[in-house]
């Protein structure tokens, strides 16, 4: 059988140059296009996390994919967590760094009851900008963050050690 990284490395397409001259690409639509793709991703990167979580936090855009995929798949909810000015009702809000500029992101207040154990999946930890505040905004609302799973991560630009306390699961290193 095939592993995920040979999957990953035959699915994803790597885009010199993007989004700026010198930086290679690692595009993942490829992967979520493809029916064995999409399934191997998503069960891998529930795995290591079975039987730890309540429901799965997607982060917009590219995470709402891995998550209401996994959620659907293991009978659970999804929580949205949204860049600014999205949700129509009160929210928590968080403001991050990214590598160039900042973000803001927003969570519903009552999407979520406090000491819910929550999984946040997205698609590439980076910085870790993004998934460190999703972890502060549900840390806002009183829910437990008990792990992060994404499917690549950057290493050279050290998101994980941002997010020290948590657990975090990824699929392939880059
Ligand atoms: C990308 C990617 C991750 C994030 C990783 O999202 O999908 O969410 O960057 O970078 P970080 O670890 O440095 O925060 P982006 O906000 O570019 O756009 P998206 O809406 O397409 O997911
Ligand atoms: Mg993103």
């Amino acid at each position: 059988p095939e592993t995920i990284n040979d999957l990953l490395d035959r699915l994803s397409e790597i885009v010199p140059d993007y989004p700026s001259a010198g930086i290679s690409f690692k595009d993942l639509t490829p992967v979520f296009a493809d029916p064995q793709g999409l399934r191997r991703i998503v069960d891998e990167i529930i795995a290591p996390f079975a039987g730890k979580f309540d429901v799965i936090a997607g982060l917009e855009a590219r995470g709402f994919v891995l998550a209401a995929a996994a959620a659907y798949a293991t009978g659970t909810g999804m929580i949205t967590i949204r860049k600014a000015g999205k949700l129509p009702r009160a929210v928590h809000r968080d403001d991050y760094t990214l590598e160039y500029g900042t973000g803001t992101l927003e969570l519903h207040r009552d999407d979520i009851a406090p000491g819910t154990r929550v999984l946040i999946l997205d698609d590439v930890l980076a910085t870790g900008g993004t998934v460190g505040s999703a972890a502060r905004l549900l840390g806002m609302a009183g829910a437990q963050v008990v792990g992060i799973g994404v499917v690549l991560e950057l290493q050279e630009l050290g998101g994980r050690e941002k997010l020290e306390g948590l657990e975090v699961h990824s699929l392939q290193l880059v």
